[in-house]
């Protein structure tokens, strides 16, 4: 096949020759988000917009040089498959008046759906449209929802169907059971319908974030004292022993979303481990900001995946499959470290096991160092 960036020529006839259509092609081939191209029976092009030389890349160079080689060579190199396209396009040409349809996957990740029509003037085919329409933002949305849906409905089911199920019990034969028995349905209920609020209340800051609707905002706020507070209340939820050793240190940060942080790594650590493995907490100052560390004994984060799990959606391996999670919490973490000018990362823990580790800048941190040390309980740290 030859394409040619060669001049732009159009066949002339009587109708087109008026400046006035004219125009109108020049203004329609320019304010499409499509990129388009026109390739004459002869392989040469005969018209091409700007949104497809944007779309393929096309170095200025290339298009002013007209050489449909270098052209060509150009757009196929940045697709996965450059033969299966060169095949379907040399078998367009071959039957010239089949209209086709095709998906363009593209190395660096881009998608591009791409349609053919042959053009025909007066019943005479006198070359072929080519447009190319990038659909890789359309293809991410629909991903997301789709993992959205599935994730969503079996952990909204779960706890939902443990609610009903307890209330249920309670109204049938609550005045016939034992105090200690009434007392722990409203602990599992009570469990169950905190974490169905937690559930809603991540899925709600990830659509904020991703719609860029959430700003810190930062008060001066003891982080040692609001951390050792979160982890005694994971204490409850998690029914883990959790030990803290805090910094004093007094920073600008948004305390609820340090609240989201910190629960989330938390649970985390009860829930891909093994029951009774050690969790420890930890808050530490920087000289530009505070570190927040949630280190545990469990099996860890294989290194493939360390980076990955920050992502939505993308979890590893659970020592908990029969509550799979949805897996947006490490990339609630993530931004919301984020936003405070920081960074959420795993490394090895020393000894085995992860060590999750959030950075949050604050230019102006006071600390007094009391030398905290690890110890058995949240509150004598802090004593
Ligand atoms: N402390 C940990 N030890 C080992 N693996 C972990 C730990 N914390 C997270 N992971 C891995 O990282 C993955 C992503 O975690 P993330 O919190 O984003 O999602 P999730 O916990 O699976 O679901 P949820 O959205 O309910 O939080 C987990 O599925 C798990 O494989
Ligand atoms: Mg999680």
């Amino acid at each position: 096949m030859r394409i040619s960036l060669g001049r732009v020529r159009v066949r002339r006839r009587p109708d087109l020759e008026s400046a006035h259509a004219l125009s109108l092609l020049e203004a329609t081939l320019e304010s499409t988000a499509d990129g388009i191209l026109v390739v004459s029976t002869d392989g040469k092009i005969t018209r091409f917009n700007q949104q497809f030389i944007r779309m393929w890349r096309i170095p200025p160079d290339v298009a002013e040089s007209r050489d449909d080689e270098r052209a060509l060579a150009h757009a196929v190199e940045q697709l996965k498959d450059p033969e299966g396209f060169l095949k379907r396009v040399q078998e367009l040409y071959n039957d010239p008046i089949a209209e086709s349809f095709d998906v363009l996957h593209f190395k660096d990740g881009r998608i591009f759906e791409r349609s053919s029509k042959p053009q025909i003037v007066d019943g005479e085919r006198v070359g072929r449209v080519w447009s190319f329409r990038d659909v890789t933002e359309r293809n991410r949305l629909d991903d997301l929802k789709d993992n959205l849906l599935t994730a969503v409905s079996h952990e909204l089911r779960t706890p939902l169907t443990a609610i009903v199920g307890f209330s249920s019990t309670l109204e049938r034969w609550g005045v016939t059971m034992s105090d200690d028995d009434v007392a722990d349905l409203y602990k599992r209920l009570s469990n169950n319908a905190k974490k169905l609020q937690r559930l809603v209340g991540d899925l709600l800051d990830f659509d904020r974030l991703a719609r860029g609707l959430v700003e810190p905002k930062r008060e001066r706020t003891d982080l040692g004292e609001l951390v050792t507070s979160i982890a005694r209340e994971s204490e409850q939820i998690t029914g883990r022993h959790i030990r803290v050793a805090a910094d004093d240190v007094v920073v600008s940060v948004d305390a609820a979303k340090i609240e989201r942080i910190v629960e989330n790594l938390i649970i985390n650590a009860a829930r891909h481990t093994a029951p009774e493995t050690p969790v420890w907490v930890r808050v530490r100052a920087r000289e530009d900001g505070c570190l927040i560390i949630v280190d545990d004994a469990g099996p860890g984060v294989p290194d493939d995946l360390k980076e990955i799990i920050f992502e939505p959606f993308k979890q590893g391996p659970t020592t908990t499959p029969q509550s799979p999670g949805v897996g947006i919490g490490l990339s609630l973490v993530a931004r919301f470290a984020a936003l405070h000018g920081g960074h959420a990362w795993v490394q090895d823990r020393p000894g085995g096991g992860s060590s999750f580790r959030v950075f949050l800048r604050d230019e102006h941190p006071t600390v007094d160092l009391r030398d905290a040390e690890l110890s058995n309980t949240t509150s004598t740290a802090r004593a």
